[in-house]
């Protein structure tokens, strides 16, 4: 697979065509798309199936090394190309280019690292980085040897770590000792060195040395990277690998209990992102792409990584934020690099939007030819800001709407060959069967009417995670009992006229803030741990950066404890048992919540006191104690 090869759809018409193949024929079609792979062995069948089960199987009996596809195929077709290039926080600090070549010898490198720490295939490793090559560089040498990555975002705080480590049983942290975001200084092995203490799976700890900051070691567990590199050798073969072997775990937060650890499995996630990030984003040879999400999440796996190295692009990694030292940094970047793709969500684009203008006008940013979004529903106003300003109305934008789960883009204009449509992701990318269902469960089928629903996915796609780490039943309860037969997405969904897709935000408790995806019952639970506090509920209300904020109603064991400290103590309470980006911006302590009969908390009260939509509250009948809406109207903050 190249960038650009007989399968990087070019007309709508061909797009029409080969969606129709897609499902007509979906092994014949996936059949032609993996093809264009190294395999060490080809598969004995394509799909085997069942949703009812779930089961998923991809490429059955074919074995291979995602590596292979992402360095050293491209290692003899362009060595010296641009793999990697990476922007660090500080713009005074030089950024490195990474070729293809390079990348492959430190990957192998580091894998060497791997095995002499004692990791093998199958082996859980756990890396929890800032955006620096080195992030890449760790997540590419354990797929090299089969070991499974599971990536925690820098962001999460100690505790979040240690459950993640736990859950998955990771025998070995990789981490930096320190870093800067912007202009905060973040002592990451401290926090490491916290979540260690209960995480008995760890034996060898790997350090970074980002900074020249000095970092306790423990004697024994924990090594500095370059002192471990010394003592490796530089060539790695390949270890060969199942079609359906574990690549990675990602963590995302569910809407009760704790976070899933979702599963992804080696060969169709290899071809569900590269051919979805060659059609989506339609680059050339030359173009340099750029995503900015962080690859602790979903998006930098599939579409910072994976697909576009598999891919063979250049694809750029930036360490800061997006207001540091000044709100251009971002439109710094694409005219320094030339950046002809630009990936962002739509709570940056919020951000920016508020600055003055002037930011981006200083700017060249000729160089842009496509714009995506991808994280959250984008507003109007944020599309036509970024459609105007940075893209100067020549750019298509391609809304992309997927989800850790689903692995890779499903629902996306294809940048200038399909239409774009303001608020819309359009239309599913080849392979991809959504489906609208209706509140008797039944699927709306089209039929050149409007229809509005909860969104499920009809058939299987290769990157779909094949289960959770460790609890497959709650895999099958999550996302595959709702609907039996269908993937249920946990999102609504409208249907235009024709065909396009509008997607309208969650239907569960889990709320997206600045592109997050939080679960309102692990921040509720941390709440809760605090000595003071009896009950609590979280909800999102609209905020006009972040997309959602989370309010919070808190009962207290004493109402006389309710001091604007006590609410500080909660925040830090979050921060501390999730990280800073679960904080609720308002506390409201409250004496009681309205609860229905059976003693479930009436959410969809509180979110209508938060959101300030109280001219409707809907029925309030089924409540036990019907006269505390008002209380809480009342005070609300
Ligand atoms: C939301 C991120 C509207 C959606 C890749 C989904 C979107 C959740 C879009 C998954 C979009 C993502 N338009 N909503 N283009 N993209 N979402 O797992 O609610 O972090 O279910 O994956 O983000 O978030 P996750």
């Amino acid at each position: 697979m190249e960038i650009r090869d007989n399968l990087q759809i070019k007309t709508f018409a061909e797009y029409k065509k080969t969606y129709q193949k897609s499902i007509e024929e979906p092994e014949a079609f996936w059949k032609t798309v993996a093809e264009k792979f190294t395999w060490t062995k080809k598969w004995d069948k394509v799909l085997s199936a069942d949703f009812k089960k779930p089961e998923v199987n991809w490429f059955q009996g074919a074995t291979l090394n995602i590596t292979q596809n992402c360095l050293d195929r491209h290692v003899k077709n362009h060595p010296n190309k641009n793999a990697i290039i990476w922007e660090p926080n500080d713009p005074n600090e030089e950024s490195r280019h990474i070729t293809y070549k390079q990348l492959q010898v430190k990957v192998c490198n580091f894998a060497n690292v791997l095995k002499q720490n004692g990791i093998e295939k199958g082996d859980r490793v756990c890396i929890y980085m800032p955006m620096i090559p080195e992030l890449a560089i760790a997540m590419l040498a354990c797929a090299r040897i089969g070991a499974i990555h599971s990536i925690v975002f820098a962001g999460f705080s100690s505790k979040a770590v240690a459950s993640r480590i736990n859950d998955s049983g990771c025998k070995m942290l990789i981490t930096a000792n320190d870093y800067y975001r912007g202009r905060k200084s973040i002592k990451l092995k401290e926090i490491c060195d916290e979540a260690l203490e209960n995480t008995p799976s760890i034996e060898t700890v790997i350090v970074y040395r980002r900074t020249v900051n000095p970092t306790s070691m423990k004697e024994g567990r924990d090594k500095f990277w370059f002192d471990e590199l010394q003592k490796a050798y530089a060539e790695c073969d390949p270890v060969e690998v199942e079609a359906e072997h574990p690549l990675f775990i990602l963590y995302t937060s569910g809407s009760t209990g704790k976070p899933k650890g979702m599963v992804h499995t080696t060969g169709g996630y290899m071809v569900g992102t590269t051919y979805t990030f060659q059609n989506t984003f339609q680059l050339n040879e030359k173009d340099i792409y750029w995503c900015t999400a962080d690859i602790g999440w979903i998006t930098g796996h599939s579409y910072i990584i994976y697909g576009p190295l598999c891919a063979g692009a250049t694809t750029v990694m930036f360490e800061g934020v997006p207001s540091y030292p000044d709100f251009d940094r971002f439109w710094e970047i694409i005219e320094k690099f030339k950046i002809t793709h630009f990936y962002t969500a739509p709570t940056a684009i919020r951000s920016l939007a508020k600055q003055n203008v002037k930011h981006v006008e200083k700017h060249n940013l000729e160089s842009l030819k496509v714009l995506g979004s991808v994280g959250e529903p984008i507003n109007e106003e944020a599309w036509h800001w970024f459609n105007d300003n940075v893209g100067k109305t020549k750019c298509p934008i391609v809304d992309t709407w997927w989800q850790t789960e689903t692995g890779s883009i499903m629902i996306s204009p294809l940048a200038g060959v399909t239409a774009t449509r303001p608020t819309f992701a359009t239309l599913p990318l080849p392979g991809v069967q959504p489906a609208i269902m209706d509140d008797e469960r039944n699927e709306i089928e089209f039929d050149g009417k409007v229809a509005e629903g909860k969104l499920t996915i009809k058939a299987p796609w290769p990157a779909i995670a094949r289960t959770i780490w460790n609890n497959h039943q709650r895999y099958k309860e999550t996302y595959f009992s709702a609907y039996p037969g269908y993937y249920f997405s946990g999102d609504g969904a409208y249907r235009d006229a024709v065909g396009n897709y509008r997607i309208t935000g969650r239907v569960d408790d889990v709320v997206i803030v600045s592109g997050h995806n939080l679960g309102t019952a692990p921040i509720e639970n941390a709440i809760n741990e605090h000595e003071k506090v009896s009950e609590s509920a979280i909800v999102g209300f609209p905020h006009d950066v972040k997309g959602n904020a989370l309010y919070a109603y808190v009962i207290l064991y004493d109402h006389n404890d309710a001091t604007n400290s006590l609410k500080q103590e909660i925040r830090d309470m979050v921060s501390k048992n999730i990280g800073a980006i679960a904080k609720p911006q308002k506390i409201q302590f409250v004496t009681e919540l309205p609860k229905t009969r059976s003693g479930k908390i009436m959410r969809r009260i509180l979110r209508k006191i938060a959101a300030n939509q109280t001219e409707n509250m809907g029925d309030t009948s089924t409540l036990l104690n019907p006269d505390v809406v008002e209380e809480i109207q009342k005070k609300k903050v």
